[in-house]
């Protein structure tokens, strides 16, 4: 079990690199399974989650073939079946739902372990579910896996009343080979439910309007191989942004789409961080003092709520009262009391946390609890004083690719080390 340990209070200058979406990329990897030839995807980010859904592929009987660090040739000719019996791989992470989709899309039956992953709260997938019973399938959840039968699938109107990412996206997985017209409303607009549709549509799929409420898809009969480039990571993004600000200092954050940025641009702005975009990055500068701002979660084009701990990290040190609502999931302020070791004054009431900046956070002794709180914690022990050490870093490994070469590459004091190794505990809270 390896640790970060982060020596803060330094500000950071220089530049960084960001990886292709994680997001887009747990999405277009099992979209291979509907393809009846080879695909290339460039500019994979290079975690665990990526992994894990690669080796559940080859499981299955896909070749995987790495070209390159962030290039893989898929060829999904020897998956023959439509049921997922490597449990364990599926159980750890959430995205494995993406496989319902796409088995029922291929094979109009698909046999998967109940999905694992992230458990910042309760994830139902009911909206994924009705997609397919829209579609004709039947769907059953046994002990421990869920099981969607079909004779035949039929294009059909599918209304989601609440806007979902992953019900959208396996909605489109569904749909792409189904004879016949889908259309998805209340569609989600993210920019990984509109990579998603280009790879789709780079293979031979006819999908219109995605990255609107209604999405349209013809069915197909086939989808041909192709090469595919996935979209930069947002929220790797926004968290490198939330950091720069944190800490003060002036940073090239590159291999952006700064369109895909704008509500965390805005929101950075709010707090007196200047950004300046560019064609293909976005330059954060920050070097007075940190200003309070009031922010709501909400689905694309609002602010994202995978954002929402990096920026509760980022306000406990901005002058003023901050006050941060979470509009998309229940209970996502599990992480507060973690912050709070490190001094944080942040008070929280279900799904608002209201937040009394202060100086300086103080390093301290916490732990990732997921992916996103994870990232928060490194971003307050970035801008902190003295030593935070960060228990669960598996959850951080998920979705940030080279966080330590990246972080350090800019001035950071930041290092992983294993359990064993021996920790001065003198400056540890
Ligand atoms: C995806 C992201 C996750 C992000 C979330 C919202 C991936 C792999 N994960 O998760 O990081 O936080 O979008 O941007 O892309 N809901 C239901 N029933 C369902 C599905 C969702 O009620 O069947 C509700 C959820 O409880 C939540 C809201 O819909 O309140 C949004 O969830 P959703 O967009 O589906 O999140 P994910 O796709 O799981």
């Amino acid at each position: 079990m390896d640790k970060f340990i982060i020596n803060g209070g330094k500000k950071l200058y220089g530049e960084i690199s960001i990886s292709g979406a994680k997001n887009a990329a747990v999405a277009i990897i099992p979209a291979v399974v509907l393809c009846d030839e080879p695909c290339v995807i460039e500019n994979l980010p290079r975690i665990r989650d990526v992994a894990v859904i690669l080796a559940i592929l080859e499981h299955m009987g896909a070749k995987i073939d790495r070209k390159s660090d962030s290039v893989v040739e898929i060829d999904p000719r020897g998956i023959k079946s439509y049921k997922v019996t490597c449990e364990g791989l599926v159980s750890d992470m959430r995205a494995s739902y993406y496989l319902l989709g796409a088995l029922l899309g291929r094979f109009h039956n698909a046999l998967v372990p109940y999905p694992g992953g992230c458990s910042f709260c309760e994830r139902p997938i009911d909206l994924h579910l009705k997609a397919f019973e829209t579609l004709g399938a039947n769907c059953e959840i046994l002990f421990d896996k869920i099981k969607l039968e079909s004779e035949k699938l039929t294009g059909a109107t599918i209304n989601f009343e609440i806007v979902s990412v992953g019900a959208t996206m396996n909605a489109m997985l569904a749909a792409v080979r189904t004879p016949g017209v889908t259309l998805i409303e209340g569609a989600a607009k993210e920019p990984h439910i509109v990579d998603l549709a280009n790879f789709l549509n780079s293979m031979g799929a006819n999908i219109k309007g995605a990255g609107t409420d209604v999405i349209k898809i013809k069915g197909v009969d086939s989808l041909h191989g192709c090469t595919y480039s996935i979209i930069p990571d947002q929220i790797e993004a926004g968290t490198y942004m939330a950091a720069v600000a944190a800490t003060g200092g002036d940073v090239l954050i590159k291999n952006v789409t700064p369109e895909h940025l704008k509500s965390i641009i805005s929101k950075l702005r709010d707090t007196g961080t200047t950004v300046q975009e560019q064609d293909e990055s976005v330059r954060v500068i920050r070097e007075g003092e940190l200003k309070a701002c009031q922010l709501k979660t909400m689905p694309h084009p609002g602010f994202p709520t995978d954002m929402q701990p990096q920026f509760v990290a980022l306000l406990s040190t901005a002058t003023g009262k901050s006050r941060v609502m979470e509009c998309v999931w229940e209970n996502r302020f599990s992480y507060i009391p973690q912050l709070r070791k490190m001094k944080a004054d942040i008070i929280d009431n279900g799904n608002v946390a209201y937040i009394h900046g202060r100086d300086r956070l103080q390093g301290a002794k916490v732990r990732a609890l997921d992916l996103r709180a994870g990232a928060a914690m490194v971003i307050a022990g970035l801008a902190a004083t003295g030593i935070t050490e960060i228990e669960d870093i598996k959850y951080i490994e998920r979705g940030y690719e080279k966080i330590i070469e990246k972080l350090t590459a800019v001035g950071a004091d930041i290092r992983r080390v294993t359990v064993k190794e021996d920790v001065d505990e003198s400056n540890l809270n």
